[in-house]
């Protein structure tokens, strides 16, 4: 049987109730408790604020106007927003009849809040654990429509975005959902390494995981000289280059003549079958009008890039069940990482269009970069990333979008993402961007993202029957995400030596 917590007290209602808390209680805001009602049989509710008192040191009793109680306790009394009961289809149901006052209020264990929260589908995606339960409570989230309704994932830097992204990318691994990563820092190929943290590997019995690294992760980089560790060159294919591609990629605006000219020698290079940027630059280099030397320069300039050259990477190479293709991007230019990002999403939505490719997600780090808002810059990738966004659901194409300044994200794209993984966030404009995204977001929890522990998460939107705060699990995998220390802390080491003295060891 449930612990009791407390009882009702005073005027109850049935959206919420005031209940005053057992001595031997440990209540948490946040916590859940479930009631038994004389209609509807067990209750959920969330505790929402709990306040102690002492009539010893009410405001009569300190300023003298009445006499204190020399053996007055403390009182605690809880508030608690009802959530609702399952009815005979395991529909969850508000009450529409108050609460007996006098009703016992009772710790609701794991079992009730998952089946009403609808977080217990063991074929989902484990996340972690509900925040503010003594019980652990595992969460685990609904894959599909997880990933048919996209997701973002919001936090300030270093409130664990990337940890979270990480931990979501090897439920997918193991549910062998195929996932593309734009990784513009490099971290992600560190899901091939097992966590090896002992703070973490300490935690791994809570969340009842241990240590892994996964095989199936490819990671791909234009630059290999910048990147070695990479498993292939990425490189683009020229031939799915279309006219309108060229015009938008290219540095400087054309003018006519020189459309003209591309046109032209986009024909000849498509007779020839296969063609190079390299053959592309001769067929101009070819042409008599000096117009020509503005296109060239904007061509040399693709190709100092190298994205182009070598044996292009297609999507049947990257999007495949149980594989996790990693683009990492780290120390590629800007407009180039745009490039890939664009022709990547194209390329991969085109063929999931045609049913080339299996459903995926298609995650995407630094989010404000390749979909910014308005104001803050253009991108190659903008448009795309659009069309994703308000049309991937239809196709199976899942986009996750991460970004550490979501007011800096085009609204329309965060708009349509019906998950919300939210983190510590702190900057007003950013908690704007958020709570304007979200249906029906609270004052409330606005307030709670600010004050959100590192690797506790709210969870919003489509796949949980109610906002939820969850204590994300740490990784089986390494978390290649850590910051770089500026200067490194000395360490200090006891060393035994002839004089006894101790000797400081830098960097030990
Ligand atoms: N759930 C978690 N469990 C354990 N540690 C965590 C968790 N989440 C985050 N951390 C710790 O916090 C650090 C920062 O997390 P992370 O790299 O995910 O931040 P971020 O939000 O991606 O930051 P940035 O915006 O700089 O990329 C990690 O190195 C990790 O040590
Ligand atoms: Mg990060």
């Amino acid at each position: 049987m449930s612990k009791i917590v407390g009882m009702l007290f005073g005027e109850v209602g049935y959206g919420d109730f005031n209940f005053l808390v057992s001595k031997d209680a440990s209540l948490q805001k946040g916590g859940y408790v479930k009631v038994n009602h004389e209609n509807y049989g067990w209750v959920l509710a969330q505790v929402c604020f709990i306040k102690r008192y002492n009539e010893m040191y009410s405001l009569s009793a300190i300023t003298g106007s009445s006499q204190p109680k020399e053996d007055a306790s403390d009182r605690i009394v809880a508030n608690a927003k009802v959530i609702g009961y399952l009815d005979e289809s395991g529909f969850l149901k508000t009450p529409r009849i108050p609460f007996k006052p006098g009703e016992k209020v009772y710790e609701a264990e794991g079992a009730i809040i998952r089946k009403s929260l609808n977080l217990g589908i063991r074929s989902g995606v484990y996340l972690g654990l509900l925040e503010g339960q003594e019980e652990a409570s595992p969460v685990y989230i609904n894959v599909n429509k997880l990933i048919q309704k996209h997701i973002c994932v919001l936090a300030k830097t270093g409130a664990g975005k990337s940890y979270t992204v990480g931990v979501l990318i090897e439920e997918l691994i193991e549910k062998s959902v195929p996932v593309v990563v734009i990784d513009p820092h490099g971290e992600y190929s560190a899901l091939k390494t097992p966590n090896s943290n002992p703070k973490e590997l300490a935690l791994m019995g809570r969340y009842g995981i241990s240590q892994q690294g996964y095989e199936n992760i490819v990671e791909y980089t234009p630059n290999l000289g910048l990147n070695p560790q990479a498993d292939r060159k990425l490189a683009l294919d020229i031939t799915q280059l279309t006219i309108g591609n060229f015009l938008e990629m290219l540095p400087s605006k054309l003018t006519d003549s020189q459309k003209g000219i591309l046109f032209e020698a986009l024909k000849t290079a498509r007779s020839y079958g296969k063609y190079t940027l390299e053959d592309l630059i001769k067929i101009i280099h070819a042409h008599e009008s000096k117009a020509k030397w503005n296109l060239i320069t904007g061509l040399e300039m693709l190709r100092e890039s190298k994205i182009f050259e070598g044996a292009p990477v297609h999507p049947t190479d990257l999007v495949k069940n149980g594989v996790v293709s990693i683009i990492n991007l780290r120390g590629i230019r800007p407009d180039i990482q745009e490039l890939i990002v664009a022709r990547l999403g194209s390329e991969i939505f085109s063929d999931r269009k045609q049913g080339k490719v299996p459903p995926l997600l298609f995650l995407l780090e630094e989010a404000h970069n390749f979909a910014p808002e308005r104001g803050f810059g253009g991108s190659l990738s903008l448009g795309i990333i659009r069309i994703i966004a308000s049309e991937g659901r239809k196709f199976g194409m899942g986009l996750c979008v991460v970004s550490q300044r979501p007011a800096r994200v085009d609204k329309s794209v965060l708009s349509q993402c019906n998950t919300q993984i939210i983190l510590k966030v702190t900057n007003p404009n950013d908690l704007r961007a958020i709570s304007q995204s979200i249906e029906g977001f609270t004052a409330d929890l606005e307030e709670e993202i600010k004050q959100l522990q590192p690797g506790v998460a709210l969870i919003v939107g489509d796949v949980v029957e109610q906002p939820i705060f969850v204590s994300i699990r740490v990784k089986k995998s390494r978390h290649g995400g850590a910051s770089v220390e500026v200067v490194r802390e000395p360490k200090v080491v006891r060393v035994p030596s002839p004089s006894g003295l101790l000797r400081r060891l830098f960097f030990g």
